[in-house]
């Protein structure tokens, strides 16, 4: 049997073991172990853990601005795809949206992931063509002018 519970930071190590073997999931300082905790502390009841025996075999992380809910890293490991854990991850989420009064959340997906794009619309998200993502790396060392 498989069960859904809230992620916390025990699960570090094989989240990351997860993600690194994970097609189309790219990892960066954000998924470092400090920056997870935050993530994780500003974002409680939000990110979710798939175990089968005791073992993570899927994982999403899930965040809001207070208006909108981002959804990141969505991955069950190969060896237990189309049993319908993906879906029962993402239900969580929008259902913890839903209660936090979230009403539209977004998602990511490298272009060249058909698959994933395929997935997601399956499963009833829509593309937005008219906009384009832009992004900005913010340096730890800005100089503020007076
Ligand atoms: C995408 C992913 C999380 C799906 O997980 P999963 O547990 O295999 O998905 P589920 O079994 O819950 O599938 C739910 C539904 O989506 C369908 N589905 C699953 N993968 C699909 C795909 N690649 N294309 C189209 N439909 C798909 C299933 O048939 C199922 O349909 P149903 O409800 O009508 O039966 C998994 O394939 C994965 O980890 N992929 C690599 C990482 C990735 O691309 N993540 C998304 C990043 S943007």
């Amino acid at each position: 049997m498989i069960i859904i519970r809230v992620m916390d930071m025990g699960d570090y190590p094989q989240l990351i073991d997860l993600w690194s073997n994970t097609e189309n999931i790219g990892l960066s300082e954000a998924d470092s172990p400090v920056n997870l905790d935050t993530f994780l502390q500003r974002n409680p009841g939000l990110s979710f853990v798939a175990l089968k025996d005791e073992k993570i075999i899927g994982a999403v992380l899930g965040g809001h601005d207070g208006r909108r809910g981002a959804i990141y890293h969505l991955a069950v490991s190969k060896d237990y795809r189309n049993k319908g854990t993906g879906k029962q991850l993402l239900n969580h989420v929008t259902l913890a949206y839903a209660e936090i009064g979230i009403e539209r959340c977004h998602i990511h997906v490298y272009a060249d992931n058909q698959s994933g794009l395929d997935f997601w619309q399956k499963n009833g998200w829509f593309t937005r063509p008219e906009l384009v993502l832009l992004s900005k790396d913010i340096s730890r060392h800005v100089k503020i002018r007076r």
